[in-house]
């Protein structure tokens, strides 16, 4: 029996595909090569609408895949907030479970083998019922470190896709951790969508990662999401120590303005956002902040997107994801504030956004030219399939050739010698 998993959205939905592989290897299925699988999964994202009809495109192409027999599977937030609704309009799908519902996948696989149903979308299960993870990636290992959000920014349907947080036990996280450290792995990323509320007994969050730091063998920790406002003082001490803690911190700012960061329901002000960002680059050796930035949010008027291009020229970010506001069912401001900023005016400012962003990044770039940089491989190269690719420290992605065997999951030394704005060109020069 063979499976392919279609993944789409952030990290967390990509780990969770890792662990749904290792659950139907444990059963006895294998990843299928370019024949039709006997199971699909779709592991879906609801995070903007653009995600939600490549399900639905997705779904359109394996009908016919259905019909010769192959049990088709839709798994994650779509499915959570979905749930009976896509069987009702997609009738070929087996079974649809939400993110805390991975745990009765065995049952919705021996259901559809009965060509019976099985819907679950509750809350009562979490993944560390689960144990294990089958990772695509041999160098970097995922660690999901909570579940859910309880921000409840008025924009995002995140919390009611994973629900509310749940915060996995220290002792299972650093079993897991050590368990990947003796696999081979070099770099560990701790995942939560908001992970400076992670909390244990009386353990926070900076006192997991001291702990995960005292692991040897980790060559670098990184930590995907932080929030600006639960962003502790102990964070930047941790990450001013330098390795294996990265000096790369994501800290999405969402807006400069604090009428639209108030609107949001973020939590913070761009001061104290400034403030938090100015300390880290005072502190923290060759810091590195990465952003998600949201334009044309409900009230959005001109000077308003002027102030979130200020502060991007104050804090000149290393790389950033930005996104046009799109209403999202469920949330405060897809419920109850108009969508008036007009599509040409989002994309507008979007461009402008990323125009700006795309010249800080290169200037920053090209300070790497000349310098050695240790880079950890992590797969073959996206645009030249005979070169390699890896990250630095900074998170910066490095490009290189290589002609020895196989480096993926080594630790290189590049000397650069090229900069775009999103990524560096070296040459190897050491191990
Ligand atoms: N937890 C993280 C945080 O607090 O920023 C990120 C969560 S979300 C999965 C990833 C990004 O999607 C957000 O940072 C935001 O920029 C963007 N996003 C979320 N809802 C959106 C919406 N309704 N329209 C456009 N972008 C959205
Ligand atoms: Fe969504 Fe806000 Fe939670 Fe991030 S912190 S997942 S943006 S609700
Ligand atoms: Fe998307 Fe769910 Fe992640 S909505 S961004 S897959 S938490």
């Amino acid at each position: 029996m063979t499976y392919r998993i279609y993944t789409f959205g952030c990290q967390m939905n990509e780990h969770d595909s890792e662990r749904l592989a290792f659950e139907l290897e444990k059963f006895g299925y294998t990843k299928a090569g370019n024949e039709i699988p006997d199971l699909f999964i779709i592991n879906t994202c609801a995070v903007r609408d653009k995600a939600v009809q490549k399900l639905y495109t997705m779904l359109g192409r394996v009908r016919e895949w259905a019909r010769r027999g192959t049990i088709i599977g839709v798994v994650g937030c779509v499915a959570q907030v979905e749930k009976e609704r896509l069987i009702k309009r997609f009738p070929y799908i087996s079974f649809v479970l939400g993110p805390r519902s991975y745990p009765y996948l065995l049952e919705a696989l021996s259901k559809a083998k009965k060509g019976e149903k099985l819907v679950k979308a509750d809350w009562r299960k979490n993944w560390w019922e689960i144990g294990g993870a089958r990772r695509e990636n041999p160098a970097v290992a995922y660690i999901s470190i909570m579940e859910g959000c309880n921000n409840f920014c008025t924009y995002c349907i995140v919390p009611f896709t994973r629900g509310r947080e749940l915060y996995r036990p220290l002792s299972s996280i650093l079993d897991e951790v050590r368990r990947v450290v003796d696999q081979g792995y070099k770099e560990i990323q701790l995942l939560g969508q908001n992970v400076d509320s992670w909390k244990c007994d009386n353990y926070r969050f900076w006192h997991l990662l001291e702990r995960v730091r005292n692991i040897r063998g980790i060559k670098w920790i990184r930590f995907i999401t932080s929030h600006p406002k639960e962003f502790s003082k102990e964070i930047i001490d941790i990450m001013a120590e330098g390795e294996p803690v990265s000096p790369y911190v994501h800290l999405p700012i969402q807006a400069g303005s604090n009428k639209i960061l108030a609107a949001m329901r973020r939590g913070y002000t761009r001061e104290k956002f400034l403030e938090i960002a100015i300390e880290i680059r005072k502190r923290v050796p060759n810091s590195s902040i990465g952003t998600d930035v949201i334009v044309g949010f409900p009230g959005e008027e001109e000077k308003d997107f002027v102030q979130t291009l200020e502060i991007m020229k104050a804090v000149r970010f290393d790389n950033l994801y930005s996104f046009h506001y799109n209403p999202r069912p469920f949330t405060y401001a897809g419920r109850f504030l108009k969508d008036n900023v007009p599509k040409e005016v989002k994309r507008k400012r979007l461009i402008e956004l990323q125009e700006l962003q795309k010249e800080i990044q290169l200037e920053k770039n090209r300070n790497f030219v000349g310098k050695t940089v240790e880079v950890l491989v992590t797969g073959r190269s996206a645009k030249d399939k005979r070169a390699f690719m890896g990250r630095d420290a900074t998170f910066r992605v490095v490009n290189f050739e290589y002609e020895g065997e196989n480096p993926i999951g080594k630790i290189l030394e590049v000397k650069i010698k090229e900069a775009g704005p999103h990524s560096l060109k070296g040459e190897v020069i050491g191990e």
